[in-house]
């Protein structure tokens, strides 16, 4: 009975849009749920300076390496705050390490594909950092208070983002036709795998009936995809580059149909079978490694400080 009034309080709560917080009490399964979420959105922050890292030191120009520069200083940033709200929920960042390093968390199947051209900069910029805008700006309005405060902080950064993707492709759709077929090329090679970060269809999507009706989402994986789809499509338009998919219809509302995802590829891919799986936690894990020294430096001056204040 006890935990049925419990119950009942804590749907009131995210029936009125009153933000839960770590001390609140909630469903063991809200927490596990946020645990999976919130961790693996701040691993696919983390993963994802790898493809545009790749490009760092081959950027056309100070300006363009700048830009570059500091959108993936962002993602780290990103990063930070999502596994401190993650560690809020009782779970240390060294378990998510060991989970992600483990192969039992996941991160956004994306990042799983290599960043070939220059133009890869661009799109990944627009297409990906565009697509988790549009999920990000749903989840600002997520019902577990530091999830909340994280995304609506990261969220500000987000657009500079997309933006300088979209600057960069604009300018090469508009070069000479070696240019333009780079873009498009890297056009073709990531819309599908952002179309994939909205996860599964919703009649496919384990999580999507617990979380929209406790409020972790507001918006379903199909209702942000299609969101993305129908602002994204004018855009490659508006620059003289097509989507690869022969299917778009643009219909009477105003929105597009398109061919669906390969879902086939899709699991794969998550699965561990995509071009770079093993490259990116090879990487990760060798980064980890090498910057233990930090943290235990951090750490050391931490306990200094705790020592001292005791005095
Ligand atoms: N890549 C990897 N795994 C995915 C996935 C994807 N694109 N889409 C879904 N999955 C996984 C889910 O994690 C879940 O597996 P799990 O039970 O082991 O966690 C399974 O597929 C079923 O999917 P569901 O739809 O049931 O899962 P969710 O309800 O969690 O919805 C989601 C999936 C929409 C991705 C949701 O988890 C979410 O909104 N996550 C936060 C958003 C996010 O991670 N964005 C990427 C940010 S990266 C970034 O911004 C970097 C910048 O450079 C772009």
């Amino acid at each position: 009975m006890e935990d049925q009034k419990k119950m009942e309080e804590f749907q009131a709560k995210i029936d009125a849009r009153i933000k839960i917080e770590p001390k609140d009490w909630m469903p063991e399964k809200y927490r596990q749920n946020l645990i999976r979420q919130i961790s693996q959105h701040a691993h696919s922050e983390v993963i994802g300076m790898q493809p545009e890292g790749n490009w760092l030191t081959r950027a056309p120009s100070l300006r363009a390496k700048k830009i570059l520069m500091a959108k993936i200083q962002d993602e780290g940033g990103h990063g930070l705050y999502l596994y401190c709200a993650a560690e809020t929920l009782g779970v240390s960042r060294d378990q998510f390490i060991q989970w992600l390093h483990e192969g039992k968390a996941k991160y956004a199947s994306v990042f799983n594909y290599p960043s070939l051209t220059w133009a890869d900069m661009g799109a990944i910029g627009w297409l990906v950092d565009g697509a988790a805008i549009v999920n990000q700006v749903s989840l600002q309005r997520t019902s577990y208070g530091p999830y909340s405060r994280a995304m609506i902080r990261i969220c500000k950064e987000e657009s500079f983002h997309q933006r300088q993707g979209y600057e960069i492709m604009a300018h090469l759709a508009n070069g000479t036709p070696e240019q333009r077929a780079m873009a498009q090329d890297a056009l073709n090679r990531w819309w599908w795998s952002s179309l994939m970060m909205f996860g599964p269809h919703d009649s496919d999507s384990a999580h999507s009936k617990d979380s929209m009706k406790w409020g972790i989402k507001l918006e379903t994986n199909d209702d942000l995809r299609q969101q993305f789809i129908d602002k994204t499509i004018p855009q490659a338009e508006l620059i003289g580059l097509k989507v690869p998919d022969d299917n778009v219809e643009l219909l009477p509302n105003g929105s597009y149909k398109t061919s669906d995802i390969d879902w086939e590829e899709f699991w794969n891919v998550i699965k561990g079978y995509g071009p770079c799986n093993t490259k990116r936690l090879k990487h990760h894990k060798k980064a980890h490694d090498e910057g233990a020294w930090v943290r235990e430096a951090a750490a050391a001056y931490a306990e200094k400080k705790a020592v001292e204040a005791v005095g």
